[in-house]
């Protein structure tokens, strides 16, 4: 019995023995790793690809939500403003400013709705009666009210680059003015013209 047990522990080969040396002087420069060492970096390398791959799967959905159009479909876009007798002429509105971003701007012979958004960095403009004109008060801005010879929303002063932009208005069925969130016009791409940008009256 005791001889099989011999038989079966081979004697270290000299190829074995070589072995065992080159490891020694390994240890001996301390470059040698242990097959446990490796499977201890296998690991945290893997762990590392994972945390890199959460933390790219972050950046890519911080990145669709950067990139998402800002408009928000769960709001109604149309909204009822009253019939156009409501409008005296020359005069604005600003029942729907709060709640809809919207002036309702009747002149001598049209009624628009006027986005109340400044076209220069996003401030809210206030409608000043005695000036006749939508002034924001963030860095000064200036655009026409409804008066003889201009037209609404026009930028003429301060750093607006550009017109305040109409939405689309039409009368409904039940003679109601219907404003449009939607559909906007802009006087620079030559929109203005548009028969839905404007009810005539
Ligand atoms: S945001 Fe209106 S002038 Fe700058």
């Amino acid at each position: 019995m005791a001889e099989n047990q011999q038989q079966k522990k081979p004697a270290p080969t000299a190829s074995a023995g070589k072995r065992e040396e080159v490891i020694a002087k390994l240890k001996a420069d301390g470059v040698w790793k242990s097959p446990l060492d490796r499977r201890k970096f296998i690991t945290t390398a893997a762990a590392g690809w994972a945390i890199f791959a959460a933390a790219f799967a972050g950046l890519g959905s911080i990145l669709a939500a950067f990139m998402a159009p800002r408009l928000d479909f769960t709001k109604a876009q149309k909204f009822r403003a009253g019939v156009p007798d409501e409008y005296g002429s020359n005069t604005v509105s600003e029942k729907y400013k709060n709640s809809e971003k919207v002036w309702i701007c009747r002149t001598t012979d049209k009624i628009v709705a006027v986005s109340t958004v400044c076209t220069h960095l996003g401030c809210t403009p206030n409608w000043s009666e005695n000036e006749l004109k939508f002034k924001c008060p963030c860095h000064g801005s200036g655009f026409y009210g409804p008066r003889p010879g201009v037209e609404v929303g026009v930028n003429f002063e301060g750093p607006a680059p550009t017109p305040l932009p109409r939405y689309k208005i039409v009368v409904g069925d039940d003679g109601q003015l219907v404003v449009d969130k939607g559909t906007m016009f802009f006087k620079e791409k030559g929109e203005w013209g548009n028969a839905e940008s404007y009810v005539p009256v």
